[in-house]
């Protein structure tokens, strides 16, 4: 017989059963959940990742909801145990859900959640450390200090890249990528090329308006450049818009960050070729998802380009990482760990809790799934919606009028 799973039990007579794969941080989304009649099974198996037979396990006869990691394969399988145990609602806490697959979710008649509109500066700012750690070499130079190797200072010592006036890249200029974008122009006065299918009009606004103010002061004004291929941005050759001297473009180096979400046309959108077009002396940061790099290639690529640098929060085999890869001194490398600040954990952790007890529930799905602050705020009634619904217009369901 299978081993039972271990379980922390709140609200035991809660009329609804939800439940959380993990533990995850604060203890507002249990209350909110039991405050409104739920019975909350928190999974407490010591195991990182739960396998599929593990959460059906813990899906049992009935359950009304899940709520889940991005570790997990959320198909078929798991989507049928949770109809079969009366269930409607699953939410990830992550704003990305390629674990998930929606379609088996809609054929089951489930809602899918996630969690967006509360990771934006959190995720940005963790691309702005590795950024700042890959083209400073700081985590090279914390290890020789700790190594005891340090005996004086030395013209050449961990010499980096200077990131003023130089041209940071981004692909994918969503929320994350904007929000990062701006980090670096405002901090380190660089100038922006970036890609993406739509015109990022408000980040081309803040560029041009800080720009001018730069300029107003005395400064050299920062620029920007929507690039018409993704090539465009990794190219050491191609023209800033507002460049005002070849000399300037001459020593540009690119600190570029990936920021697309994961689907067919992104996987390995850096790879061999690709990595074979941009500088040399490059920053590369990757804070989406692991699959939109090839590991393998660009493992290749830091071994013979050792100034060519590469700040990594996720993996294509997450939780491994590519032979070799560890061993270059080129990389810095971390585990998932962009959303990880405090309120953006608790945060997410209640958006996922809401999305659950929104559908139980049967309220409508909220109209804008990026203006959350509403259901963060611990002050004012938590609004009768669930946050963001990913399938929601193919579930039919009714959008709320708040
Ligand atoms: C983290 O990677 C997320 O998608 O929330």
């Amino acid at each position: 017989m299978a081993k039972p799973i271990s379980i922390q039990v709140w609200n035991p007579n809660g009329k609804y059963r939800v439940v959380s794969t993990k533990s995850m941080p604060g203890t507002r989304w249990i209350r909110l959940l039991t405050d409104q009649d739920c019975r909350v099974e928190i999974c407490t198996e010591k195991k990182t990742i739960l396998s599929v037979d593990d959460i059906v396990a813990l899906i049992g006869d009935r359950c009304d909801g899940v709520i889940g990691q991005l570790t997990e394969d959320w198909g078929d399988a798991l989507f049928s145990a949770l109809k079969r145990a009366g269930g409607t609602a699953f939410s990830n806490m992550a704003v990305g859900y390629n674990n998930v697959d929606v379609g088996a979710a809609n054929k089951y008649g489930i809602a899918v959640g996630n969690t967006p509109g509360v990771l934006t500066e959190t995720t940005a700012e963790l691309a702005a450390s590795l950024s700042l750690a890959a083209a400073r070499k700081i985590v090279e130079a914390d290890q020789f200090m700790r190594a005891g190797l340090y005996d004086g200072w030395l013209p050449h010592l961990f010499v980096g890249n200077l990131l003023k006036g130089q041209t940071v890249g981004v692909i994918g200029a969503g929320r994350i990528g904007s929000a990062y974008a701006r980090m670096m122009i405002e901090g380190f006065k660089m100038n922006l090329i970036y890609y993406d299918l739509y015109q990022s009009t408000r980040l081309e606004k803040f560029v041009t308006a800080y720009g001018q103010f730069l300029q107003a002061n005395g400064e050299q004004p920062v620029t920007w450049k929507r690039a018409a291929t993704m090539e465009d941005v990794l190219r050491e050759a191609d023209v800033m818009n507002h460049v005002v001297n070849t000399k300037e473009l001459e020593q540009s180096q690119r600190t570029i960050s990936l920021h697309p979400v994961l689907d067919k046309t992104t996987y390995h959108l850096i790879n061999k070729d690709t990595l074979a077009i941009m500088k040399k002396e490059a920053v590369l940061v990757n804070a989406s998802r692991g699959p939109v790099i090839d590991e393998a290639a660009l493992v290749e690529h830091l071994k013979a380009n050792p100034m060519f640098r590469v700040g990594l929060d996720v993996f294509e085999d997450e939780p491994k990482m590519k032979p070799g890869l560890a061993e270059q001194k080129n990389a810095v490398v971390v585990p998932h760990i962009a959303s990880a600040s405090k309120w953006t954990r608790e945060g997410m952790a209640t958006l996922a809790a809401l999305n659950v007890l929104g559908k139980i529930k049967g309220y409508p799905v909220w109209g804008d799934p990026n203006r959350v602050d509403k259901f963060l705020d611990e002050k004012s009634l938590v609004p009768a919606a669930c946050p963001s619904i990913v399938n929601a217009k193919q579930l039919d369901l009714p959008v709320s009028k708040l």
